[in-house]
């Protein structure tokens, strides 16, 4: 009897050993690298920048760029941080990153012409709460509060926002902004604003929430122009539209059809599926056809996709 207890938990062992080996690893929000991009004449990340000669690093870069509300950070030539709300079609598939940042020479920051672009760990802005609160779904305070306690809770709730307040209280909801949004500094200006369980992050201020998204929001990534050929490398559902066709509609369309990735070519075209990379990476200006839902949007090109992923977890195995 005690053999057979004990051979099943080595069983057991075993089994939970392999599957830990061959789970994806559940990256952390701020583990968000999307690859090294060409940022220079004209730049990609347009925003805010500085220079850092002494402290620059990803964890600096994704700060600056935090503060002052921005959905992406890159590093460049190591001591450069630049910010925007969009980055690259100028993927380098060199990936020649390579420069050591001076604040941390284990990690690199960009080369001269490239940036380390980074996903910022869905920072929304800063907005107004009432006592009646933005958001009304759950609730829970602690004197150790950090971002990740929060939007990890909201999730786990099944919400698909987080707001931070009052540096320890944290509040869940699908909807956000009633109340208004205000600019980033009033969640951010004092050391009272900081999380009590790690002063390195914003938690809100009096009557102001810094909200966050949950893994549980929709998300389009894109990811880069692909070639393709008259056997669609996405084989799933597809869809042609004269009139509407942008890249959130078609990655909604497939997100329906339950696809991890959308595909968009010549302008009108959406393809959805689950794997691609039948075809090589292209280069960016070979998907640069206007989308006829929106002109001032990209809808790939002829014979050729501009990838979106729906899924970062599917992302993230696709990059390792
Ligand atoms: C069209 O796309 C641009 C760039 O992404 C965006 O700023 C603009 O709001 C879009 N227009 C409409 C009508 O959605």
């Amino acid at each position: 009897m005690a053999n057979h207890t004990g051979n099943l938990f080595i069983g057991l062992a075993t089994v939970l050993v392999l599957i830990m080996r061959v789970a994806p690893l559940k990256m952390k929000p701020e583990d968000k690298y999307l690859g090294c991009y060409e940022n220079i004449g004209p730049r990609e990340l347009t925003g805010d920048w500085m220079e850092d000669k002494q402290s620059n690093s990803p964890e600096v870069c994704k700060d600056f760029c935090r503060e002052k509300g921005f959905k992406y950070a890159g590093t460049q030539a190591g001591s450069f941080c630049y910010c925007g709300n969009s980055y690259g079609y100028r993927w380098d598939n060199k990936r020649k990153c390579d420069i050591p940042c001076p604040g941390d020479s284990t990690q690199k920051c960009g080369s001269s012409r490239h940036s380390s672009v980074y996903e910022l760990d869905f920072y929304i802005g800063c907005f107004i709460d009432q006592v009646s609160r933005d958001l009304s779904g759950a609730f829970f305070s602690k004197d150790t509060m950090t971002v990740q306690a929060c939007t990890g809770f909201c999730q786990s709730e099944g919400f698909q926002y987080a707001g931070l307040r009052a540096s320890k209280e944290c509040s869940c909801g699908n909807t956000y902004g009633r109340y208004g949004m205000v600019p980033p500094n009033d969640c951010w200006i004092t050391s009272q604003n900081k999380c009590k369980g790690n002063v390195n992050e914003f938690c809100g201020s009096h009557w102001r929430n810094s909200i966050y998204a949950t893994e549980l929001v929709p998300h389009n990534l894109y990811i880069g122009c692909y070639s393709d050929s008259v056997y669609h490398d996405l084989d799933g559902d597809s869809y042609t539209d004269g009139q509407a066709m942008t890249p959130e509609t078609c990655s909604n369309y497939c997100r329906s059809k339950g696809s991890n990735v959308a595909g968009l070519q010549a302008g009108s075209e959406c393809y959805c599926g689950s794997s691609f990379l039948t075809y090589k990476r292209a280069n960016w200006d070979e998907c640069d056809s206007p989308c006829t839902g929106n002109s001032s949007q990209q809808c790939g090109g002829t014979l050729h996709n501009s990838i979106y992923v729906l899924d970062y977890h599917y992302f993230v195995d696709l990059r390792l």
